[in-house]
């Protein structure tokens, strides 16, 4: 089902923004054009204009790139020039340009549900990325409550007027096929009276450590750094994250 006209325009309200400073440090670092794959709502590209550099973001979701775009809109004009969104699906993204980096960032690179599907986006990369380009792909660990049924409940947030927003997240894991199974509903009150109920349903796969580094060298690239969080840890026993660089080899 993934992300329809509401839940998407709900999306931004419960998504941190604590991993926003690291990676524009890193692409500051890195240099631009940068190629955001699963770009969602543009929460980093548009961090990413900000500092400087040209993004264009990728996303398969024409609800979740207009919110992206409704946001560029409002920004100057310097970092609207910066910044472009496309949809595509990010298995066969065809872009007649090549980038200086590609960012796979907010566990993107997880809807890809199959080892299938996942070797043939690194192959498209692969023709993407320019020579001594890097590829950062930011996941979820795997951890042993990734592996529990869950129910997860936001905090409310206020909206215009007297309104307010709740969230929870029903998660379902499909150990068997490596899949969790997640169930967003979004419930809109004024005072004590619900106004709106809606939810969206997003599959992702499990992705353990091992298994990523095995995809990314059967397409062929070469591990530069991997760390655990959003502070440089290098990943190890514990890890909440799983932030790759590779280059091609
Ligand atoms: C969890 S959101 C992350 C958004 C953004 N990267 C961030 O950090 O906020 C995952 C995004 O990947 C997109 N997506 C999932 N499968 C895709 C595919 N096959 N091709 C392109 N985008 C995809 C979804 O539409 C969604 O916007």
């Amino acid at each position: 089902m993934g992300y329809q006209e509401k839940t998407a325009r709900y999306y931004d309200y419960f998504v941190g923004k604590e991993d926003l400073p690291f990676f524009r440090r890193l692409f500051l670092k890195l240099g631009g054009p940068v190629l955001d794959v699963g770009t969602g709502t543009g929460r980093v590209a548009l961090d990413l204009a900000h500092a400087g550099l040209e993004v264009v973001g990728v996303d398969k979701c024409p609800y979740m790139l207009e919110v992206a775009r409704q946001k560029m809109e409002r920004q100057p004009p310097s970092v609207k020039d910066r910044l472009n969104f496309t949809e595509d699906d990010m298995v066969n993204m065809s872009l007649d340009r090549t980038f200086a980096n590609v960012f796979f960032g907010g566990g993107s690179f997880s809807h890809l549900l199959s080892s299938n599907e996942q070797l043939r986006c690194l192959y498209n990369v692969y023709k993407l990325l320019d020579e001594g380009g890097r590829l950062v792909i930011d996941l979820p660990a795997p951890t042993g409550d990734t592996l529990k049924n869950r129910i997860d409940v936001s905090r409310s947030v206020p909206l215009d007027g007297d309104s307010s927003l709740f969230r929870t997240v029903h998660t379902r894991c499909d150990i068997n096929n490596q899949r969790l199974v997640s169930t967003v509903i979004y419930e809109r009150y004024r005072g004590e009276t619900m106004q709106e109920r809606v939810l969206s349903e997003n599959v992702s796969s499990i992705i353990f450590p091992r298994e990523i580094l095995l995809v990314l060298a059967s397409a062929s690239y070469k591990l530069v750094d991997f760390w655990g969080d959003t502070s440089g840890t290098g990943f190890r026993s514990g890890s909440k994250r799983m932030i790759i660089v590779a280059e091609k080899n």
